[in-house]
């Protein structure tokens, strides 16, 4: 392994050799691990000509925006603009039911509010940014062999990126990539040394496409975001609270789009199912199903049907990757 201290200061000593007196730099933040340490690096490399964005798209989880937000800010000192999107991609997803065009629209979606984002730092700057970062990992950059010199020798397992393809292609900024000698574990170490909250470093992966992939069918239907959110926010505390969090690779709800009958203090109800997964997995291109207790299985469900209005019919998915993936869409 390498010394992520000297990593770091080395990467820095690059950052600053490559980013010119008057260059400045962007960055759209995910608000995940990868995005969040490459852009703190930047950060501290060349500070405020260091511009990022983050993009409420309205697929987020419950309080994620304020919560990312507050990292970014109070944890962190980033420069972010938050753009709160939320009615553009809702607009744009209301009625579409089919998976792939949904990610079309998210990702086409991101890319106008991207370029938006640039064209008004560059009104403010009075000069066009020339630089874009990206959290790109070692896995992602290598085929079979390292890159030479890298001084990588081992190979690696790849695993394919649906994340990528995204950028305007028209605008011509070249790339810094602070992580791509890196795994995801030396990531995490990195974001440790940098004040990355551990708790922020060890999250869940979650899907660009966010919350449209595990709602299926059109998004914008049955208050299904909202259920969505509650639902997910109890099944994910539930498991911190039983210390199981750092044992699952992912864990979330899916609001599936079907009514059942219940019976619910006295009165019969016609409500909508959700359905709870949670994987284990080493890079996510595998996955076998968790096995809770069925004690805290019994405690979610009930939490769940008490608590959140509109659900009355918990299941929990029990197919492991493959046959299945590991999100329902
Ligand atoms: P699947 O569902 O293909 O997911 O078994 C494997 C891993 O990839 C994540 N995933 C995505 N991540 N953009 C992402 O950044 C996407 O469009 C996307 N689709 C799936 C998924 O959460 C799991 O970790």
């Amino acid at each position: 392994g390498w010394n992520m201290e000297d990593v770091m200061e080395k990467e820095i000593e690059v950052i600053k050799s490559t980013v010119g007196p008057d260059d400045h730099v962007i960055c759209a933040l995910s608000g995940g691990v990868d995005s969040t340490v490459a852009a703190t690096l930047v950060h501290k490399a060349i500070g405020e000509r260091l511009h990022c964005v983050f993009v409420d798209n309205g697929l987020l989880r419950y309080k994620e925006r304020e919560r990312v937000m507050e990292t970014f800010e109070r944890d962190l000192h980033l420069p972010v603009t938050c753009v709160d999107a939320t009615e553009k991609f809702l607009g744009e997803l209301k009625g579409v039911e089919d998976p792939e065009i949904k990610r079309k629209i998210i990702g086409k979606e991101f890319i106008n509010i991207f370029d938006n984002f640039a064209h008004d730092l560059e009104k403010k700057l009075g000069t066009k940014p020339t630089y874009l970062v990206q959290g790109t990992l070692y896995p992602d950059v290598i085929e079979s062999c390292p890159p030479p010199g890298s001084g990588r020798t081992h190979s690696h397992t790849i695993k394919s990126h649906h994340n990528v393809g995204g950028l305007p292609k028209d605008m011509k900024l070249k790339l810094i990539e602070p992580l791509k000698l890196l795994f995801k574990d030396e990531v995490r170490e990195l974001g440790k040394i940098l004040n990355v909250p551990e708790g922020f470093l060890k999250r869940h992966p979650f899907p660009g496409p966010g919350l449209a992939v595990r709602v299926l069918g059109d998004v914008t239907k049955n208050n299904a975001l909202e259920i969505l959110r509650q639902v997910d926010e109890i099944f994910i505390q539930s498991i911190k609270d039983a210390g199981l969090y750092d044992s699952i690779w992912q864990a979330f709800a899916v609001f599936l789009p079907v009514r059942s009958v219940g019976v619910q203090g006295d009165q019969r109800t016609h409500s909508h199912v959700v359905a709870l997964r949670a994987v284990t997995s080493q890079d996510g291109m595998t996955a076998d199903w968790y096995h809770f207790e069925h004690k805290f299985l019994d405690d979610v469900a009930r939490k769940i049907c008490n608590n959140v209005r509109g659900v009355n019919r918990v299941v929990q998915d029990i197919t492991s990757k493959p046959p299945s993936t590991i999100e329902w869409e």
